[in-house]
């Protein structure tokens, strides 16, 4: 048989995801300013080194004009990145509407307000339609790129119909299609107007990969149950035809944080940090994108419980909480801001003095190496998911922290709560009584065991990288095709 590892190393890799890992902004009629994208996925597959990667995907930037699309065109080719521009209405229908509205709020097991979720039903046939539009102008944009025997590999539920398009296009190719949010339990999944749709377009894919097991297991039910096709432990059959589905669980370029530590820039950043927290005991931190998945509301009432029930601790110990604005055209992620706002202020005027105050919020994303300072100096990394598909950023604080052994506190919702539980303190974010008594362990413990926790989630850390996540997904990739070839032999 045609070894798998013989077969990647020549190959090339298409990602295909909804967002470039740069976001551009226009400076002016040809130059534009490319800045770091956030989030998980981003994170992880820029540190996926080992193959000749070409990236698709929108630059978040509305361009419709034709020198505006060869500059930057040619400002991010030079990079390895191809732009698929979608326009003004396409972005509000398929992105803020069907991806940000409808799709991720279900997959995350989040309740839209009544009057939100009736405006979603009304708009839904519109947006839908958008998704789709915009899912073809993806596949049009990587056919465009393809070569016999390249790796396509589409990511996130934003291309759910790109695996069918491409198949439709070119039955041969190589093609692969990732989560990185968790799938829900079918129950909820066969609430989603259109839902069969989506699933058969996903099922067109080579290999389907997820975070957890939890999540595959749920997507095969939702196949049993709404397409009535076959579950077997490989994967779904429709007719003989086998997509295999399985858990990749994603991790982090954990080299790139550990060598940061050691560089000049994060060293000098660190004692600055050292200086400007030095009236407080200890440093708890928060890393977030603004998201309404984060729990950033039930992370606040609880360090105000906590504060509230230990008074000796109020002068002594600081939250400070990085909040990543994103998705700011959409409805519930701008009520999301204002409420956030709200609770900080209220704490910060009942536990605040004249020259301090317990929370420092940020709504801003940081430098990487000030990002890398702030995770190795503080002692409490506080991660509050209602529902995260993995959450890379409790990954982060880890791979930082082999000096100082921090206390991570994770929620139970997150897909690396399966990975780094038994290091971390678990909590449900929804008992608040609960993590404010959490916040308390993990502020007074022992050297003893907070070194056994670490050592217990930096072995995996560093052993379950975002190289070895891609070698693997890639490696049943490359197995799947040649087994159904085989079968089809037999
Ligand atoms: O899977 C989650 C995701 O789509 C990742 O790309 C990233 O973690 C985050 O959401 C980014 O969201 P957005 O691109 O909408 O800002």
């Amino acid at each position: 048989a045609l070894s798998a590892k013989h077969v990647r190393e020549k190959q090339r890799l298409l990602v295909v995801a909804n967002r470039l890992p740069v976001s551009a902004t226009r400076k002016g009629e040809s130059s534009w300013a490319l800045e770091l994208s956030a989030g998980g996925l981003v994170s992880a597959l820029l540190g996926v080194r080992q193959f000749e990667t070409r990236w698709i995907g929108w630059p978040g930037v509305n361009v419709q004009d034709d020198k505006g699309q060869k500059s930057l065109s040619s400002a991010l080719e030079e990079k390895g990145f191809i732009p698929v521009f979608l326009d003004e209405e396409t972005v509000d229908q398929y992105y803020n509407g069907y991806c940000n509205n409808v799709l991720w709020p279900l997959f995350h097991y989040i309740g839209l307000q009544q009057e939100d979720r009736l405006a979603a039903t009304r708009s839904l046939q519109s947006q839908f339609s958008a998704y789709k539009r915009a899912n073809r102008l993806f596949a049009e944009v990587v056919l465009s790129q393809y070569q016999d025997g390249d790796v396509v590999w589409c990511h996130d539920y934003h291309l759910m119909f790109l695996p069918k398009f491409l198949k439709e296009a070119n039955s041969r190719m190589k093609l692969g299609w990732f989560l990185h949010t968790p799938f829900p339990s079918s129950e909820i999944y066969r609430t989603l107007p259109l839902r069969s749709e989506l699933l058969k377009a996903v099922l067109t894919a080579d290999l389907i990969g997820f975070h957890t097991y939890d999540y595959a297991r749920h997507f095969v039910s939702a196949c049993t149950r709404i397409l009535g096709l076959e579950g077997t432990p490989e994967g779904v059959e429709d007719q003989g035809k086998l997509t295999r589905v399985a858990a990749f669980p994603i991790g982090i370029d954990s080299e790139r944080f550990i060598k940061a530590l050691e560089t000049d820039m994060v060293r000098s950043h660190i004692q600055k940090l050292r200086g400007r927290f030095a009236g407080r005991k200890q440093v708890m931190l928060g890393v977030d994108r603004l998201d309404m998945i984060k729990g950033i509301p039930q992370k606040l009432l609880a360090f105000e419980k906590f504060l509230e029930e230990s008074p000796e601790w109020q002068d002594k110990v600081l939250l400070v909480q990085i909040a990543v604005p994103t998705r700011t055209d959409v409805h519930e992620y701008q009520r999301l801001t204002s409420q956030v706002h709200e609770i900080v202020g209220r704490i910060n005027g009942r536990f605040g003095t004249l020259g301090t105050v317990p929370i420092h919020h940020l709504d801003r994303s940081l430098e990487f190496h000030e990002l890398c300072a702030l995770y190795a100096i503080t002692d409490v990394l506080l991660v509050t998911s209602l529902r995260d598909g993995m959450n890379l950023v409790s990954y982060e604080y880890v791979a930082c922290q082999n000096t100082k052994k921090g206390v991570l506190i994770l929620s139970e919702f997150a897909g690396a709560a399966q990975s780094l539980g038994a290091g971390a303190i678990l909590i449900n974010p929804w008992n608040i009584s609960e993590v404010a008594a959490s916040i308390e362990d993990a502020l007074t413990m022992k050297e003893v065991e907070r070194k056994e926790r670490h050592r217990h989630n930096f072995m995996h850390v560093t052993t379950h990288t975002a190289q070895v996540w891609a070698d693997t997904f890639v490696s049943e990739l490359n197995d799947t095709i040649v087994e159904a070839e085989l079968r089809t032999l037999r």
